[in-house]
């Protein structure tokens, strides 16, 4: 009896803590009664701020007080989510179809990376088709916005603009006319409400108005696009709960240098997570790319030393992308591993079946490994490419031009064969390659004559094949190029 008594007590305590607490990590959103320099929740340093508490929602209810509602079978009429066409096919794809009505969706990004010059032309398509279209700007002045739509030559297209960022303000002149079917957000972290006493910015404030930016999305039925902040470590600013609280959640990345943007899904409730929509920033704007394998491929390199070409799939499209690796006698103590748009516990791996089962020893070497064109590779799928790549390169055997590899290496150094390599073989005679490396089992699904297919059952077989190649310009490396 004692210690359920004392249950009791924590309980209470615990329940009047909860009620005073005005401390917010602006990292996680964890939320404490006093300041400290550590979060414990996160482990971040020096990210809590005082905030005025939400005011007291659900539990604070008299018993006895709700309301009644109806509660609805599983069967129905399930009025299929209709969607909206942006007319932009790359957006489209990673959406699932087109934007689904009443919903909210949540686009993140690197500063700069072009999320803005995106959604300008997404409401403008939109405005073009007919549909009332709204672009609401937190971080710039109206007249810069049009600027940026000048640039783009879409100043022909209906959209409606307006620099503010209180959430009421925008939801009271946005619902006395008609619904707009797509309104955009610049971004969420400017935005704020009268209903929580905090700075804008601060996690409190962000949570607080993309809730009220949700219900008024389901009450009424428009579309509503988030621009979020991504922070050093490439997650969302503000509290993971947006993320939770949105219907979709679309990254934008690209690399600096290089002028291609991806558009990928990393949540979505209407449609599939794993497509890509892939852009080139030109200075006209963003241009949608329809056949992105000739992007990633460079003539220059093909049939160098340590360059393969991976025949990948990102969700239902084939996309050829080419592996550059290189490897070198080191003159460190401990060699060095670097990579770039793959993942390095993967190269390990693949290293280590290299020295285990084909006798290949890189102890003595610094490995480089690069994914051409600022694209990022997340299918075991790879292996076979990486593999070859870094025998090419430590061998000095270039790879055949015109050949394309696929297949996941498993541990015993056996290929084992990957999904969809139909398409992937279909895509590469597309692009006038003559060969395939592939997986034993994939040769079954072969369905393309004009593709010369070797099928290779273990890495070993691969490695000494490419070996053997390498003999004659071995001995006219020291000869430099003009051998
Ligand atoms: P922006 O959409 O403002 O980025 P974000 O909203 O994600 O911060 O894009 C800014 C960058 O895009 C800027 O570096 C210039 C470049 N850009 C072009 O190259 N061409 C263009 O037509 C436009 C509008 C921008
Ligand atoms: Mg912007």
């Amino acid at each position: 009896m004692a210690a359920v008594g004392s249950g009791t007590v924590n309980l209470r305590r615990f329940a009047m803590s909860k009620r005073s607490l005005t401390f917010v990590c602006q990292n996680c959103g964890a939320a404490f009664n006093r300041w400290q320099g550590k979060c414990e929740a996160c482990g971040e340093w020096n990210t809590l701020s005082e905030e005025g508490a939400e005011r007291p929602s659900g539990p604070g209810r008299k018993p006895g007080k709700g309301r009644l509602f109806a509660l609805d079978a599983l069967t129905g009429e399930a009025h299929d989510a209709p969607r909206l066409v942006s007319g932009i096919a790359e957006f489209d794809r990673v959406t699932g179809g087109g934007f689904v009505r009443g919903s909210v969706l949540l686009v993140g990004g690197d500063p700069g990376i072009g999320k803005s010059t995106l959604l300008i032309q997404a409401a403008a398509a939109l405005a073009r088709a007919g549909h009332r279209a709204v672009y609401i700007s937190g971080e710039e002045a109206v007249a810069q916005v049009r600027l940026r739509a000048e640039r783009l030559g879409l100043c022909d297209a209906a959209v409606e603009l307006a620099a503010e960022t209180s959430v009421e303000d925008i939801i009271a002149t946005l619902s006395a006319g008609k619904i707009p079917r797509l309104i955009v957000i610049d971004s969420i972290q400017t935005m704020w409400t009268d209903m929580v006493e905090s700075a804008p910015g601060t996690v409190t404030q962000v949570r607080g108005s993309a809730q009220a930016l949700l219900r008024f999305a389901k009450k009424t039925g428009a579309a509503i696009i988030l621009v979020g902040h991504v922070t050093k470590d490439g997650q969302i600013a503000g509290p993971r709960v947006v993320e939770h609280m949105v219907d979709a959640v679309l990254s934008f990345e690209g690399e600096g240098s290089h002028q291609f943007r991806i558009l990928r899904a990393v949540k979505n409730r209407f449609g599939p997570t794993d497509e890509i929509g892939v852009f080139e920033m030109t200075d006209s704007g963003l241009c949608e790319v329809a056949n992105p394998s000739e992007l990633f491929l460079s003539e220059s390199d093909l049939g160098q030393p340590g360059t393969a070409v991976f025949a990948g799939i990102e969700g239902t499209r084939p996309l050829l992308v080419e592996i550059q690796a290189l490897v070198a006698p080191t003159s460190l103590g401990t060699p060095r591993r670097a990579v770039v748009g793959w993942d390095p516990s993967r190269l390990s791996m693949v290293l280590a079946v290299l020295e285990a089962h084909c006798g290949v020893r890189l102890g003595g070497h610094d490995v480089y490994l690069n994914v051409a064109g600022g694209m990022r590779i997340h299918e075991p799928a790879g292996d076979l490419a990486a593999a070859a790549a870094l025998v090419s390169s430590l061998a000095n055997a270039p790879l055949p031009a015109d050949a394309v590899f696929f297949g996941e290496v498993s541990l015993s150094g056996a290929v084992r064969p990957v999904a969809q390599s139909a398409a992937r073989l279909k895509e590469a005679a597309k692009l006038g390659f003559n060969r395939a490396i592939v997986p034993d089992a994939a040769r079954s699904e072969l369905a393309k004559p004009n593709l010369k297919v070797t099928d290779v059952g273990s890495l070993a077989g691969l490695v000494a094949d490419i070996a053997a190649r390498g003999k004659a310009p071995r001995l006219v490396r020291t000869g430099g190029q003009d051998g």
